[in-house]
């Protein structure tokens, strides 16, 4: 299955009846396998995860550390990029360069990256002193 029919098909089991904003994930990890996830949204709002964190996490789960592409889509007039947050746990586990796609339902894709995505990331080499 290719990225972009992984994250149209979890697009559609999201759970976001507070927004009504379905969002799917799909990432390609450095072994060429693909993990999806959705939105899942909470009663009380702040519980909510974003779709990126759900493939992030069935990624993880399953062993996996390093992705290399990222397919984002959404029933938006233009396609929308990830958040802030998501951002950067994208870059959590970048291998490279990687390369974001982000959708709509209708078609439209842009094609990025996430150091366009994320400038000047906070990462491991901030934290060190030595
Ligand atoms: N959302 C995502 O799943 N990913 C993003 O990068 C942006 C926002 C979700 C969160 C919430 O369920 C809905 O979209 C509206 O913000």
């Amino acid at each position: 299955m290719s990225l972009k029919n992984a994250a149209t098909a979890v697009r559609l089991n999201a759970h976001a009846p507070y927004s009504n904003f379905k969002v799917g994930a799909a990432i390609r990890a450095a072994s060429g396998q693909i993990y999806a996830g959705c939105n899942v949204e909470n009663v009380a709002y702040p519980e909510g995860t974003c779709a990126e964190a759900g493939a992030i996490a069935a990624m993880v789960a399953a062993g996996e550390t390093q992705l290399t592409e990222v397919f984002v889509i959404t029933n938006s007039p233009m396609p929308a990029p990830p958040c802030g947050g998501c951002r950067q746990k994208l870059a959590e586990f970048g291998a490279g360069e990687v390369k974001v796609i982000c959708a709509n339902t209708d078609g439209v894709e842009r094609v990025t990256t996430i150091g366009d995505l994320l400038p000047g990331k906070f990462d491991a080499s901030h934290m060190d002193r030595s």
